[in-house]
C-alpha cells in the first residue's frame, strides 16, 4: 500500500506586484533582479486575503478534482510559516471551510519544505494503514515576514497556496528522504515573538526575515542533488527515468545548478517562478497543480518533488503519477 495523489489545486492573490512596481519602494530594478533569480512578478495577498483563505481555495480545487466528498477526509496537514494566528492552526480554518468533518487537523512548520515534509507525514498514516484519503496544502504568505525595506529579501517572495488530495492506494509513493539541520538555522530566520510579559515589562516585538543568499545558494546546489540521488537510489528507478524533477521554486540559478549536477536537461525541470516568485511551502503543489491542468502529467510518468529552505531542511518524494 502506496500515497497516491487523486486530486491537485492552487490558488494565488489577484494581486500583481511587477520588478518595476518593487523599483518604486526599494533601489533595485527588473535589470537586477530577473537575471539573478528568474523572477519577474510575484503576486502579493491583498489583508483581507490571508493563508488560511489562500489553502482553503487551493483546498476546495484539489478536493473537487479528487472526486471525493470532504466527509472522506481523514486528515488535512497545511504546511506553512506565515499562518495567519498562533491558534487555532490553519489547517484548522481550513477543516471548517471545506467542511472535512471527520478528519483530523493540524499544521506543519518546515519552510520552503514544508509542503513536501507534510506529503511525506501523510503518506506514513497513510501507509501504516491509521488513515485512508488526506489533504496535503502548502500555504504561505511570506508578504507579511519580508522586510519591505530590504531589498535583499523583499524582491524574492511571493504568496500563493497548493493543495493535493491523496488516498492509500497500490501505486504513487515510490521513496522519500528528509532532512534538517538545525546549527544552521540562522542562514535564513524570521523572529517570532518575542518574549513580552509582566516580568519583562515589555510589550512582544515580531521580526522580520534575515537570509545569508550566499549560504542559502550553497547548501541547496549541495543538498539538493545529493538528497535526489539517494531517493533514487533506494527505489530500483533511474535518474533519466523521471519525466520531471518539481523542485522548490527559490531562484533559477539554484535549479539550473541542480541540473547541472544531476547531468540532466532544464526540460527535466519545469519552472513558474518568473510569475510567481518563491512562494515558499507554497511553490511545490503550484507547479505540480499547473503541470496537472496543462495535461502534461500521465498515469506512469514519475516524478520527483524536492523542497528545501530555512532550518535548515530538505526533503524529497519519488511517486508515480
Ligand atoms: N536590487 C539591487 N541590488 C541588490 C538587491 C536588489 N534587490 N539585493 C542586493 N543587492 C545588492 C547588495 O546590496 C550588494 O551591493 P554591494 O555590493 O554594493 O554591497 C550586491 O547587490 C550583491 O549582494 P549579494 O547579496 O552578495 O548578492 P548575490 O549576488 O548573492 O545575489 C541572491 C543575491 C540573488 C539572493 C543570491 O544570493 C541567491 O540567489 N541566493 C539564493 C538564496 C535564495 O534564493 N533564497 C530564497 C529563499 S530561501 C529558499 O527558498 C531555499
Amino acid at each position: 500500500m502506496t500515497t497516491r495523489i487523486i486530486g491537485t489545486g492552487s490558488a494565488v492573490p489577484k494581486q500583481v506586484v511587477t520588478n518595476d512596481d518593487l523599483a518604486k519602494i526599494v533601489d533595485t530594478s527588473d535589470e537586477w533582479i530577473r537575471p539573478r533569480t528568474g523572477i519577474r512578478e510575484r503576486r502579493i495577498a491583498a489583508a483581507e486575503s490571508g493563508t488560511s483563505d489562500l489553502a482553503a481555495e487551493a483546498a476546495k480545487l484539489a478536493i473537487e478534482q479528487s472526486g471525493i466528498k470532504p466527509e472522506e477526509l481523514d486528515i488535512i496537514v497545511l504546511a506553512t510559516s506565515s499562518g495567519d494566528c498562533c491558534f487555532p492552526s490553519g489547517a484548522c480554518e481550513v477543516q471548517a471551510a471545506v467542511g472535512a468533518v471527520n478528519a483530523v487537523a493540524f499544521d506543519l512548520s518546515a519552510a520552503c519544505s514544508g509542503f513536501v515534509f507534510a506529503l511525506n507525514t501523510v503518506h506514513s498514516f497513510l501507509t501504516a494503514g491509521i488513515y485512508r484519503t488526506g489533504l496535503v496544502i502548502g500555504a504561505d504568505t511570506l508578504s507579511k515576514l519580508v522586510d519591505w525595506n530590504d531589498r535583499s529579501t523583499c524582491v524574492l517572495f511571493g504568496d500563493g497556496a497548493g493543495a493535493v488530495v491523496v488516498r492509500a492506494e497500490d501505486t504513487g509513493v515510490m521513496g522519500l528522504t528528509m532532512g534538517s539541520d538545525g546549527t544552521k538555522g540562522g542562514v535564513l530566520k524570521c523572529g517570532g515573538r518575542t518574549t513580552g510579559n509582566f516580568l519583562t515589562g515589555k510589550k512582544p516585538e515580531l521580526g522580520y526575515m534575515t537570509m545569508d543568499g550566499q549560504e542559502v545558494f550553497r547548501f541547496a546546489v549541495k543538498t539538493v542533488p545529493e538528497a535526489i540521488k539517494k531517493t533514487i537510489a533506494g527505489s530500483g528507478t533511474e535518474l533519466e527515468e523521471i519525466k520531471y524533477f518539481i523542485l522548490h521554486q527559490s531562484n533559477y540559478r539554484i535549479s539550473e545548478s541542480i541540473a547541472k549536477r544531476l547531468k540532466l536537461p532544464m526540460e527535466k525541470f519545469p519552472a513558474n517562478l518568473e510569475r510567481y516568485g518563491n512562494t515558499s511551502g507554497a511553490s511545490v503543489p503550484i507547479l505540480l497543480d499547473e503541470l496537472n491542468r496543462e495535461g502534461k502529467l500521465k498515469p506512469g510518468d514519475k516524478l520527483l518533488l524536492a523542497g528545501f529552505g530555512a532550518g535548515l531542511t530538505w526533503g524529497t518524494t519519488l511517486l508515480e503519477w
